[in-house]
């Protein structure tokens, strides 16, 4: 699966499942332009796409910022003349009850409406005029089902879905393809520091996951590089859990017997 003469953007790419499908769609040679509030982390991931070989733009900012993700899009269609491929996958969650949850505004701007100005501008700018786009957002297993305590992440996520819902029948028109998935527990920055503080809690969370262990951002990256190949020409509108079963396993509730992890 190749992506030659083809610029994809990926937000998030500072670090997690945003630099490793950053990397991955370097690797089978688009151009990539990369994005994060972490400017720092997004500088290593170009130095490590350019080491590899690749082609790689940089452009730190906050996708929650309309007028920052105007001028970024911009920037990508004068630097490689069009946008074929979106990548949403930034996001972050903040979790607190909901009766006292004072971070609603945040959680919803950067994780629902980031992902909406983001699909928006590279429609407007490239992807309508060219007819022709395929646009990947990263909602959560948060976006289909509900726990406790997480009522900002939970909303926006479930938003992510619904645009990407609204925008695969919209703009199937304009040959633009819409896809999201949502991830189950995936092991980057976050889940490996909490696991080696926290080993019993990520010890259950594997026991709860029919896969038995939690997912590489590796694993993440080529489903999504799939959903933006022509391989998927006729895919979209999918909300796709990739979660190692973990939805179709929606009882809770597994035997140990027949665990992987028990052999
Ligand atoms: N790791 C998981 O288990 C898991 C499960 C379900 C969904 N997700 C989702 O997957 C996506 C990737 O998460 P990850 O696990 O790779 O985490 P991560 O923290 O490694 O990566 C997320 C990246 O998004 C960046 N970011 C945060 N706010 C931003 C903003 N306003 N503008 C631009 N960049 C911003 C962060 O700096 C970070 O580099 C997120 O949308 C997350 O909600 C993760």
């Amino acid at each position: 699966m190749r992506f030659d003469n083809q610029t994809a953007i990926v937000t998030g790419a500072a670090s997690g499942m945003g630099r490793a499908t950053a990397r991955l769609m370097a690797e089978r040679g688009a151009a990539v332009v990369i994005n994060d509030v972490n400017e720092k982390g997004l500088a290593t991931v170009a130095d490590e796409i350019r080491d590899a070989g690749g082609q790689v733009l940089a452009i730190p900012g906050s996708i929650g910022d309309r007028a920052f993700v105007a001028e970024a899009t911009a920037q990508a269609v004068h630097d490689f003349g069009r946008v074929d491929m979106l990548f949403n996958v930034a996001g972050y969650a903040a979790y607190g009850p909901a009766e006292s949850y004072d971070v609603w505004d945040e959680m919803v701007g950067v994780n629902m409406s980031g992902t909406y100005y983001f699909c928006r501008e590279v429609a407007r700018q490239s992807m309508i005029p060219n007819r022709k786009g395929a646009i990947v957002n990263v909602s959560s297993l948060s976006g289909l089902v509900a726990h406790p305590n997480d009522i900002g992440y939970i909303a926006a996520k479930h938003g992510v879905v619904g645009i990407t819902k609204s925008l695969a029948v919209e703009w199937a028109r304009h040959n633009i393809r819409v896809n999201c998935i949502c991830p189950g527990f995936t092991m980057t920055g976050i889940f490996e520091a909490v696991t080696k503080e926290e080993p019993d809690r990520f010890a259950l969370r594997a026991r709860k996951t029919p896969l038995g262990r939690g997912a590489d951002p590796r694993e993440q990256a080529t489903v999504m590089a799939f959903l933006a190949s022509d391989e998927a020409s006729y895919v979209t509108g999918v909300i796709m859990p990739v979660d190692g079963g973990n939805m179709a396993l929606s009882s809770g509730w597994f035997p140990p017997e027949v665990h992987p992890a028990n052999g």
